[in-house]
This record gives C-alpha cells, structure tokens and sequence, in this order.
C-alpha cells in the first residue's frame, strides 16, 4: 500500500504529526516519542528548544530528508541507528550497523561490577565482546585508573569500539584487540586479569524467529546468536578462566533470560560469592562470583 505524504506540510507540528500517524500506521511502538526524537536529531534541538519550536517552518530539504527517516523507521530500522547516538549509562556512544545496540540492562552489569570494584584504584578488566565499547568505556569513565582490554571478533565493531573511546576521552585506558574467545591457543596467550566482564552472545539460533525485525535485520549477527548452544561463551570462559583471570578476580556475567542458574551453577565449582542480580523488569540478568581457584590447568 502505498503512502500519501502530504507536500503542504512545512511547520514542525504539522510534520509531527505526519510522522506520528505513519509510525503508528507502521504499528512502532511509541509513535511519538520517535517522531519527536527524528525531528530532533535532524534539526539538532534539545527538548527544551524543540518544545519552543514548534511553529517554526521547515525548509523542503529538512521536510524531505526528516519524511525519509520516517519511513525508514516504519521499515523497522532501529530508532538508535537512525538518530547516529545512544545514551548508556555515563556516556554517549555513536550507534551504528558495526555493533550491538548498547541495552538498558547491561548498564545493571556495569553498575555491579563498579559496585565489587569498589576500594580497587587501578583494576585491569578484560571486556568479552566489547561490541561498541559501552562496557568497557563506562567503567573507564566511572574508574579512571583502570586499564581496560576490549576483546572482541569483529573488526566492523572494534572501529566503532575505537571511535566511542576517543569521544568519550579514553581511548588511553583501554586497549582494544581483535581475538576469538573461544579460540584455546589464543586464550592462553592473554595475560591474567582482576576482572573479566562480558556480555556474550546468547541466543540460540532456534530462538531467531522471536526477535524483532529491529533486530535480526539490523544488528549483527555474531553479536547475537551463539549456534547451538546459547551456553557456549559461559561454559568456554568459565572453563579457561585460569589463563585469563586471577586468583581473587572478578567474572561478570550479562546473561539471558532463564540462563543465571545455569550460569551461576557452571561456576559454583571455581568460585565463591556467586551472585545472582535482576534487572529493572526483574529478571535474573547477572552473574557474578570470585575466582577462587588458584592453580593453572
Ligand atoms: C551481545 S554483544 C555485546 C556487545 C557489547 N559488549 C554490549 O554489551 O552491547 C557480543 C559481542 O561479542 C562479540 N563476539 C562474538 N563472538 C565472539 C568471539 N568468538 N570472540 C570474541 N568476541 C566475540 C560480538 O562481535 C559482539 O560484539
């Protein structure tokens, strides 16, 4: 079916509303805010100024170029994509097709591992799958004596890793460096660490047809789906955790949602304190526990 746009329009409200009722034709979720929010990003308002702008005339080429991104959110493109940017916890973060969108809900894994580094002034951490770098930038932010390695397997996301540590000026405490964590010989070529947090992919392949368009169309592929196995990463890193996490360090977890008992019990046999933490929708979202196993093996 075709879309009628209207070439009248040239006031912010008008466009609104034009952009609201064809997000909501297009059945997105929050119409408005996302209309709002595209306006905004193209016109390059705070809230504030738009709110006071809402009269104002709109050139042919902003209606043109606004109407395009419109229609392509209703194509189901992500909204982060869209706008080019995403807030995530202490930071903001260019967002693109190179990375995982960073998730509310990994932002409870780095406010726990703040929490368990507390009283450690210089910690090394080792992110897995550092995607966009969220993880890793946010506790460099929040901690500035660490010393950060981002691991990840694709060039595409440690280019865009790269580019949010130097926005976010600290791109001279993380190192970032392509490996494959399920990869033996190179596991045992990275040194020990005092933590280790991840967010690793966990989707099983079955579960494909349960995601979003947003999603599965949008987001890269080995960011989310892990084979066969959604357990996969868990059990490698829990297994080889003596090559790369010291005796007394920290292993965090992002898990799936039905994965933390599974998880926590994987490392029941090399840890103490393993712990369970929620999310804002409470659902068990991170694991974490103490290494306790000194020797190699
Ligand atoms: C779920 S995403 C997490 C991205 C980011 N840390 C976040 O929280 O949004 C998982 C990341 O793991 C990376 N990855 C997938 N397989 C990997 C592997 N075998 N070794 C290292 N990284 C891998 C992906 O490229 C992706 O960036």
């Amino acid at each position: 079916m075709e879309f009628m746009i209207d070439s009248n329009l040239n006031i912010v409200s008008d466009l609104l509303r034009w952009g609201r009722e064809r997000l909501e034709k297009a059945e997105i979720e929050d119409s408005a805010i996302s209309a709002e929010l595209l306006m905004r990003s193209l016109l390059g308002l705070s809230r504030a100024q738009f709110i006071l702008g809402h009269d104002r005339l709109v050139d042919p080429k902003t209606e043109s170029e606004y109407k395009a991104l419109v229609e392509r959110r209703a194509a189901r493109e992500p909204l982060q994509h869209l706008i080019g940017w995403v807030d995530f916890y202490n930071i903001t973060l260019k967002a693109d097709r190179r990375a995982l969108i960073p998730r509310p809900e990994t932002e409870i894994l780095v406010e726990t591992v703040l929490g368990m580094l507390k009283g450690q002034s210089s910690p090394e951490i080792l992110d897995i799958g550092t995607g966009s770098g969220n993880i890793a930038i946010a506790i460099a932010r929040s901690l500035p004596g660490s010393r950060l390695v981002g691991l990840d397997i694709s060039p595409e996301a440690l280019q865009l890793a790269e580019f949010n540590a130097t926005h976010n000026g600290v791109e001279d405490q993380i190192k970032l460096v392509r490996g494959d964590i399920l990869d033996l010989p190179f596991v045992r070529s990275l040194e020990a660490f005092d933590c280790i947090v991840s967010n690793p992919p966990y989707v099983s392949n079955l579960d494909r047809e349960i995601l979003q368009p947003e999603v599965v169309d949008f987001e890269p592929t080995v960011a989310l789906f892990s084979g066969d196995d959604p357990l996969i990463f868990f059990k490698t890193i829990v297994i080889n955790i003596s090559y790369i996490l010291k005796p007394g360090g920290l292993l965090a977890f992002e898990v799936g949602m039905g994965q933390a008992r599974l998880v926590a019990k994987m490392m029941r046999d090399n840890f103490k304190n393993v712990e369970i933490a929620n999310d804002l929708a409470g659902i068990e979202r991170v694991v974490t526990g103490i290494y306790a196993r000194p020797d190699k093996q």
